[in-house]
């Protein structure tokens, strides 16, 4: 039976080698996109600029990562478009909630990309966008997520939009449009299709169970009242399907219903133009990661093509609210192997200065993967072994309890240092920033590298949490 592959999976020292697009070994060490690593911590055998060295836990910001990430998606859209002749736009849109911090949205935004939101607090961060010339005027805000009458969200909504023109509210309910109206304000909306989970068909898309988006016929009623609607323009239908949907096929088919749905629309309102597939593009989270984004582009602007066609209308503008695609793999935190400890357990443990539950909840909570390498003595004989964190909890291991992935590392653990990565969305989010945390660990250093236009690697360091922080958020005077 096959399993995800998280790593190095022989007991042999790991050759020079290519592990991926942007990690690789050479001589015993792990690059990330040519940084070696393990200088952080025991200096670098060239000069890469940094210069100094940093106590461990570390997480690790790569900024160029981000940038690359959403022009290889444009460059894709842009090409498979030119090649079928699809007339509509791509406009990519960054979904906050994977990573909202500074230097993440900040980089997001700063490709041209539209910003998706979620909250109250989440219109905050556009608003200081806006003010920092990160969010131009011309950029769309989408705001999904529930937006009552008189809850924070809808209000900060509708104070936005006083400056920001290009702010579409996506409907989950009916009951969202009327204050909308109220407020008199000309607002350009969307409508969320009921559409998350698996589905063949339109009856089976009414029924799966989720809470978010409206049946086929309550968009049809909320499309009509937003038409009806003085200060409103029907703009934008929203179908979310998945996430982290790894197979094309069933990506398309759970897409294809709400695509002829969109059809449907757009023939009775002809300022719809533009059809929202959410977020759910998968980004490699393991080694063994593969899916051929340009075949997935070019089969859902195809099918767009054929539907929209069979309907007699234009194609629309096509949007993606890209968050783990944009923000999984700029993230990587490193730790240092403090003890290795044979108790008669299934497979050594190697003990980290850290927590693997508190840093990636999703290992715990949904028995997710991530890629873990050594970054230094990768020349030496490897082994199978199983990796704890040093809270006391007995779910704080990795790899999963439920997992079937074996983890090899060096047997050399003097000095050891490791590192998880493709770790940037949503474990940073879940696990909390800064805060009091499982055990009382305190939040590691985090380093910002971006790269000059010479390549020139650039570090900021943002120190963590000492240990008075960590008292004085739970109420103890120091
Ligand atoms: C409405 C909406 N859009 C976009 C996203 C981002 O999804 P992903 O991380 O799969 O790209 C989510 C994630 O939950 C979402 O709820």
């Amino acid at each position: 039976m096959t399993h995800p592959v998280i790593g190095w999976e022989r007991e042999t020292p790991v050759p020079n080698h290519t592990f991926n697009t942007y990690l690789s070994a050479r001589e015993g060490r792990l690059y990330f996109d040519g940084l070696d690593l393990a200088q952080l911590f025991i200096g670098g055998r060239q000069d890469q600029g940094f210069g100094r060295i940093l106590p461990s836990p570390l997480e690790i910001v790569y900024l160029p990562k981000i940038r690359r990430k959403i022009a290889q998606m444009r460059e894709i859209f842009a090409e498979v478009s030119a090649e079928i002749g699809y007339a509509g736009r791509f406009l990519y849109a960054y979904a906050s909630k994977a990573n909202a911090a500074e230097e993440v949205v900040r980089t997001a935004l700063g490709t041209g990309a539209h910003y998706e939101m979620s909250s109250a607090v989440d219109v905050e961060i556009a608003r200081l966008m806006r003010a920092a010339g990160h969010l131009s005027p011309d950029r769309l805000v989408i705001c999904n997520g529930f937006k009552s009458a008189g809850t924070d969200y809808t209000d900060e909504i509708v104070h936005f939009r006083r400056e920001h023109e290009g702010v579409v509210p996506v409907i989950e309910d009916v009951s969202e449009i009327p204050p909308l109206v109220d407020s008199g304000l000309p607002f350009q909306v969307g409508l969320r299709q009921k559409s998350y989970g698996p589905h063949h068909g339109r009856d089976e898309m009414d029924a799966v169970h989720s809470r978010f988006g409206m049946d086929a016929a309550s968009i049809c009623k909320a499309a009509e009242m937003v038409e009806t609607a003085p200060n409103l323009t029907l703009k934008l239908y929203h179908a979310m399907v998945g996430s982290q949907i790894v197979n094309a096929d069933d990506f398309l088919t759970w897409l294809t219903p709400p695509i002829e749905i969109y059809a449907q629309l757009r023939q009775r309102h002809p300022s719809l133009h533009v059809f929202d597939f959410g977020g759910g593009v998968p980004v490699a989270m393991t080694l063994d990661f593969s899916f051929d984004y340009r075949g997935f582009v070019r089969r859902l602007l195809s099918t767009l093509q054929t539907i929209c066609a069979r309907y007699d209308v234009p194609v629309p503008d096509v949007m993606g609210e890209f968050g783990r695609y944009t923000a999984s793999e700029h993230g990587a935190h490193l730790f240092r192997v403090i003890m290795s400890k044979e108790n008669k357990s299934k497979l050594p443990w190697y003990i980290i200065d850290g927590s693997i539950m508190t840093s990636f909840p999703d290992t715990w909570a949904l028995g997710e993967h991530f890629i873990v390498l050594p970054l230094n003595h990768l020349d030496k004989p490897f082994r199978q072994v199983q990796l704890g964190g040093m809270t006391c909890d007995s779910d704080d291991v990795y790899p999963p309890k439920s997992s079937r992935a074996p983890l090899y590392l060096p047997v050399e653990t003097e000095e050891l240092y490791i590192g998880f990565f493709s770790i940037g969305a949503y474990q940073e989010m879940l696990g909390g920033v800064q805060g009091s945390k499982h055990c009382v660990l305190p939040e590691a250093n985090e380093l910002i590298i971006d790269r000059d236009d010479d390549g020139q690697y650039q570090f900021q360091l943002l120190p963590g949490q000492r240990p008075e922080d960590v008292l004085d958020n739970l109420g103890y005077t120091v």
